[in-house]
């Protein structure tokens, strides 16, 4: 998937970022999660041939999803996290950017890809990985770690009522049988669940507070915010540099909320998160859990 294919993930809030970001010609833009390009797309119009768009991503599918949208215009792509941007700075030889866009979590391209495990209906192995080529996939994690291990990464990373149950059901299960897929453990969790929360009424997916704690996991993606909004985002911005970050669940949120509030690094441009209209969480039902915080570099 991602060099024929087209993208079919929609960025959020397009309208209310690029008008944050207060871009005008010439600035130098760094999208630390480039994904398909939609925002960055957009970036490269207001800044402008004379303009400079670098985009980073883990995931070299995305990335080869980001030239498709890009093509004909001026940007640089890498294959880094946005934890590192500081080295890819670095490499371009400047000694700052002026804005920073950061569009946390999953791009619906990786979603559709059954070969990734994203999807709780997909066939192929639980990776949950958004680089394939380094640490171990979500698969290996349920395979080696102990119940115990378990039932903190699901209560930790996704606030899951049922940890300690499905961490036991998982830990009996994978005795007999390997849990391979997203469909095996998708119905796993159905199993070990009160019907309630099972229930096609019920608003989430049962399994989705778990397949969110595992790819928190094995992605090392609080970690990987925390290193940004400690030392990363204000090194790598020149001076009143802007940064724009828009997550998707409260997790992350609180991180964003409470780095912003240290007001000898940040003046906060959004006291109150920015969310998606009603109009634009119906077309896209992302949007709905979407907030968008942004700071300015003191
Ligand atoms: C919600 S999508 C971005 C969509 C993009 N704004 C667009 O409009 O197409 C999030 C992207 O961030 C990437 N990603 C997640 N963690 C990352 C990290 N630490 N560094 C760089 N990219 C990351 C994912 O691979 C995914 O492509």
């Amino acid at each position: 998937m991602g060099n024929s294919a087209s993208s079919v993930h929609l960025p959020v809030l397009l309208r209310e970022t690029i008008q944050q970001l207060q871009l005008s010609e010439g600035l130098t833009v760094l999208d630390g999660t480039v994904g398909a390009g939609g925002h960055s797309s957009k970036i490269m119009e207001a800044i402008g041939p004379s303009g400079n768009l670098i985009g980073l991503d883990r995931d070299q599918m995305m990335l080869n999803f980001a030239k498709q949208k890009l093509e004909g215009g001026s940007y640089q792509l890498f294959q880094k996290s946005y934890a590192e941007m500081n080295d890819v700075i670095t490499e371009c030889q400047i000694p700052g950017v002026d804005r920073i866009l950061l569009d946390l979590g999953l791009s619906s391209d990786q979603l559709a890809d059954d070969q990734r495990g994203f999807s709780f209906d997909s066939t192929g192995p639980l990776d949950l990985r958004f680089d394939t080529t380094q640490g171990k996939p979500a698969w290996k994690l349920l395979e080696k770690s102990s119940e115990e291990k378990l039932e903190n990464i699901f209560h930790e990373y996704g606030e899951e009522r049922y940890s300690k149950q499905i961490a036991q059901k998982i830990v009996l299960t994978r005795n007999q049988n390997q849990i391979h897929s997203a469909k095996d453990l998708s119905h796993l969790i159905q199993d070990c669940t009160p019907r309630s929360s099972n229930q096609k009424s019920a608003k989430k997916h049962p399994a989705t507070r778990v397949f969110q704690a595992l790819r928190i996991a094995v992605n090392q993606e609080l970690e990987q915010l925390e290193t940004f909004l400690k030392k990363i985002a204000h090194e790598s911005l020149n001076p009143d540099g802007l940064v724009a970050i828009i997550s998707f669940h409260s997790l992350e949120d609180r991180m964003v909320k409470n780095a912003f509030r240290d007001k000898s690094r940040w003046k906060n441009l959004t006291s109150k998160p920015i969310i998606a209209s009603p109009a634009e969480s119906r077309i896209n039902p992302r949007a709905r859990s979407a907030k968008l915080r942004v700071a300015i570099k003191v």
